[in-house]
Formats: C-alpha cells, sequence, structure tokens
C-alpha cells in the first residue's frame, strides 16, 4: 500500500508544534509494517532545505484565477529521514522561512494541494491512499472528487487526520474563484455558516475521518467551534487513533541533546545530572522538586493561568522550582518575564523555541505541567513518561487517554478544571508525592516502561485505510 501523507510540518524539517512530530514519525511506523509511505510538504527557506541534497524530479505551473505559479517537485532520499520526502516549491510563496502566519495562507495552502494534485494526476506516481493533515490540506477530497481537472484521481481514498479543530481555515465565498471549476451543483460541500470552511469541507468529503485520540472525538461532537453538528453527522466515518511517540528519537537512553542519558534502572542518577545543569543554568536550586511546562502560551494551553498559579504555589510553599519553555500571546509572555523577578531562585522562563533545551526540560523535571483547556491529544505527557516525569494534567482529550491518577491507582496527577485553584492543588498534590520518596521512585520507574510509541497506533491507521470499502466503521 503506498500512502501519501500532505502536511504544512514535517519533523526535523519544520515544526511548530505536534503535528510536526506526528508526520515526522508516523510513515517510519507504517512502512515497519509492511506499506511505502511518503510525505509531501512545502519546500521552506530553512535550514534543512540550505543542508539537504534536493533532487529535482517534476515542474509545472499552478493557477488560482488569474494567478500563474511555476513550482518544482524534489525528492529527499529516503535514506535521510526514514520515508521518502517530497517538497513543493513556489519561489515567492511557499518558500518563507515560517510555516504559518502570513497574509496570503491562503493562497499557499490552496496552491500546495493543487500543485500536489497536479504532480500525482500528470506524473502517474500511484498512491492508493492520500492522508490529509489539518485544513492546510482538507481541500484534496474535495478537489479529486468534483473538480474536473481532477476527475482521474476520484477513486482514491482519502483520509483526513484533524489535530485541531479550533483552526478550520475559513474564506469567503468571494474568493469561490481560486478554486478550479467545478461541478456546481455541489456548492453546498464547501460551505459551512455562510464561508468557504475547508475543514468542514474535508470532513464532509473524505473517505475517513479522525481525530488524533478518541475522547477529543467525543469531545467535539458537543463543542468543535461550530462543527459539532457536522462531526455528529458523519459519525459513521469518524474515529479517534490516540497518537503515538517516536520511542526512537525521544529515548532518555540514547538522546543526544542531554547532559546524562539514562534509563529505567539509573533514572535517579541520570535525572538528578540533567536537573543540577538545568537549574545551574538557570539559578534554580537542584534541591527542590522542579515542575516542568513546555508549550504555546495559548489560551488552549491554559497559558493565561500560569503566572497566577506559578505566584501562589511559589508563595505557599517557597520549597518548589518551575521553568517554562514556551511562546505565545505577547502579554502572557511579559508577565511570566516579570514573575521571573518577583520570583527569582524559584522562578524561570525562557521565551522561544528550542527543541535541545525541550529535550532537557523533560529529562530534569519531576513534574509537567499540562493544565490544557483544549488537548486534542498532547505529545508533551507522552515525551514526559518516557522521561520519568510524571504528568501533571487536566482531564481533556487526549490527555485523558493517556494519564491515569495515582488515586486510581495510576501514574499521574489529574484536574477537571481549567482554574488556577486547580493548577495550585495538583501541585500541592506533587508536592506530597514528591515527598513520599518510595512511591515516587516506583511511579518515574513504571512511567518510563509504558509504551507509547506508535507501533499499536500505525496498525489503526492501517485499519482505518482497510475499511474505506466498507460502508461504515466500528468505533469499539
Ligand atoms: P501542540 O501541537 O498543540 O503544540 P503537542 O503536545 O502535540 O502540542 O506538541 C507540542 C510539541 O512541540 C512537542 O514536541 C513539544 O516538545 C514541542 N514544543 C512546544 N513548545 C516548544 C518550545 N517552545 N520549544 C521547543 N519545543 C516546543
Ligand atoms: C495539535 C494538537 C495536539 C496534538 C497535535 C498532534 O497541535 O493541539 O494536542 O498532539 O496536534 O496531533
Amino acid at each position: 500500500m503506498k500512502i501519501l501523507h500532505l502536511s504544512f510540518e514535517c519533523y526535523p524539517i519544520a515544526k511548530v508544534g505536534g503535528l510536526a512530530d506526528v508526520v515526522g514519525a508516523l510513515p517510519k511506523y507504517q512502512s515497519k509494517l509492511g506499506t511505502t509511505s511518503s510525505v509531501i510538504m512545502p519546500y521552506y527557506d530553512n535550514a534543512f532545505t540550505k543542508k539537504n541534497k534536493l533532487n529535482e524530479i517534476y515542474k509545472e505551473e499552478v493557477s488560482l484565477d488569474t494567478n500563474i505559479y511555476q513550482y518544482t517537485i524534489y525528492k529527499v532520499d529516503s535514506k535521510k529521514i526514514g520515508f521518502d520526502l517530497f517538497f513543493v516549491h513556489i519561489e515567492g510563496l511557499l518558500d518563507r522561512e515560517n510555516v504559518y502566519g502570513y497574509e496570503d495562507d491562503l493562497y499557499r495552502f490552496l496552491s500546495f494541494q493543487l500543485a500536489t494534485l497536479n504532480w500525482i494526476k500528470t506524473d502517474a506516481v500511484d498512491f492508493d491512499i492520500l492522508h490529509c493533515h489539518d485544513h492546510h490540506t482538507s481541500m484534496v477530497p474535495f478537489f479529486i472528487n468534483y473538480c474536473y481537472d481532477y476527475k482521474q484521481l476520484e477513486d482514491t481514498p482519502t483520509i483526513l487526520t484533524i489535530h485541531n479543530a479550533q483552526y478550520q481555515g475559513q474564506f469567503s465565498h468571494d474568493l469561490m474563484d481560486l478554486l478550479p471549476s467545478f461541478d456546481f451543483s455541489n456548492v453546498g460541500l464547501l460551505d459551512w455558516y455562510g464561508q468557504i470552511n475547508p475543514l468542514a469541507t474535508g470532513i464532509k468529503c473524505a473517505s475517513r475521518v479522525n481525530t488524533v485520540s478518541p475522547s477529543y472525538m467525543d469531545e467535539l461532537k458537543h463543542n468543535a467551534n461550530g462543527l459539532e453538528g457536522l462531526l455528529r453527522s458523519e459519525e459513521n466515518k469518524c474515529i479517534g487513533i490516540l497518537n503515538g511517540i517516536d520511542d526512537v528519537f525521544w529515548n532518555p537512553e540514547k538522546d543526544k541533546m542531554l547532559v546524562k542519558t539514562y534509563k529505567v534502572t539509573n533514572v535517579v542518577s541520570g535525572k538528578k545530572k540533567n536537573k543540577i545543569e538545568l537549574c545551574k543554568k538557570y539559578g534554580l536550586d537542584p534541591e527542590l522538586p522542579l515542575f516542568g511546562f513546555i508549550g504555546r502560551l495559548v489560551g488552549e494551553k491554559s497559558a493565561d493561568l500560569l503566572p497566577e498559579a506559578f505566584k501562589q504555589s511559589i508563595k505557599e510553599n517557597q520549597n518548589i522550582n518551575i521553568f517554562l519553555l514556551g511562546s505565545g500571546h505577547q502579554h502572557v509572555e511579559e508577565e511570566l518575564l516579570g514573575l521571573k523577578e518577583e520570583l527569582n531562585g524559584n522562578f524561570n522562563v525562557h521565551i522561544g523555541y528550542d527543541e535541545k533545551l525541550s529535550h532537557e526540560v523533560y529529562a530534569a523535571s519531576d513534574f509537567l505541567l499540562m493544565p490544557s483547556r483544549v488537548e486534542p491529544c498532547g505529545l508533551n505527557q507522552m515525551y514526559s513518561l518516557r522521561y520519568g516525569t510524571i504528568p501533571i494534567v487536566r482531564r481533556t482529550g487526549g490527555l485523558k487517554d493517556t494519564v491515569i491518577d495515582i488515586g486510581d491507582d495510576g501514574f499521574g496527577i489529574c484536574h477537571d478544571q481549567a482554574s488556577v485553584w486547580d493548577i495550585c492543588y495538583s501541585i500541592n498534590r506533587a508536592i506530597q508525592l514528591y515527598n513520599e520518596t518510595n512511591t515516587f521512585r516506583k511511579i518515574q520507574k513504571r512511567i518510563m516502561k509504558i509504551d507509547n510509541s506508535w507501533t499499536k497506533s500505525a496498525q489503526d491507521y492501517l485499519n482505518l485505510y482497510s475499511s474505506i470499502n466498507l460502508p461504515q466503521i466500528h468505533n469499539d
């Protein structure tokens, strides 16, 4: 089976968040199960494309209304990253430094999808499944089913994976001319509440739709930023498949980014060494329990609650350290930087994106905070488990599916509300656990042995592909 993943992110080439981790890992685990999985993504102007040899394999043009763009498809040999990787290069449009955040993002998303389809159709590269990720690529099922230019691809099954339903890519019907011509009797498939909504269109037209955890799929049927009814009416083709982690790359025993690698048998000394290093660098006391937070500083992650929760916890306890790595809303960043002065010695922060530092924080911390309001899956909690770091999570989405509270014979600390009070309460429970040294160490060892690798979920995706010829899927 030949699978093509279409995505705007893929680790290690371009990463904004977990989407990159998923697209950079899933194809490798699928290939272990006997498929040929490849990824196509935009060519960005970044370190990867500058450093690596790219082979030009196709050249053509793509048009959006009256704009015509020349494009080139490059291939990177699979030996480089574990699967075949293709880039769509459009000079001036796709070859930017960042992945998102440009005024003409709509043009970038559409041109990428159409260039990919033009290549697939004319170059006769034969893929059995087109697997689209998020709204940036979710128009593909509509294009191949209803646009005259792509009719020859209409039998190709499509999967849409929803990593985050908050972002749907809506645009006005006034821009409909950007789309290739299609049978107008199907115009309703484009509309959702008076706008063209790529994510909704993908849900309507894809052969199968999945979210990145079972609980998130359940939640979306009641709260999906306007898509609840649609997900309920399409439920026979929808399923939740839990993300996995790349357990070869995220492995404390082999992690080259750590000052000291470690495994279950030497987790105590290994983590201690990493903690001492991080604390030394950031002016914290390595004798105290260390709480980490890594992530985008946005409402979905409850970032707005963190400054007050940190202040209250540290003022109340005095005997903890907190370290935050992240970037996002400016007012949260500023509040955190202010707090660094106020809580000097107990709190520090690195505003920005830093892959190496993230590994150091997973390894050095005793606990990892994830009080998310919305978490479609979440990978941080799974990385932290692998690194022997106890997750403190709000019971939502994928966090609910991967972390069980210590009170229920589990290994994490869970709370229900996204509130300062709940975060502080959980931190207090964590301190109590930290002081029960034997139990704490037993849990540390236990969590490192949990298998959250992609092996099972990669098979779940194959089962989903195979279900396409069946009338509906079975949500067990
Ligand atoms: P999301 O995709 O919603 O941001 P996930 O938990 O799925 O959340 O994935 C986040 C990924 O991004 C993880 O690999 C995490 O380590 C990484 N990450 C988030 N923020 C940063 C940062 N500031 N520096 C380095 N890595 C980060
Ligand atoms: C999104 C979600 C996150 C998920 C990631 C990968 O960014 O916010 O919860 O883990 O996609 O699927």
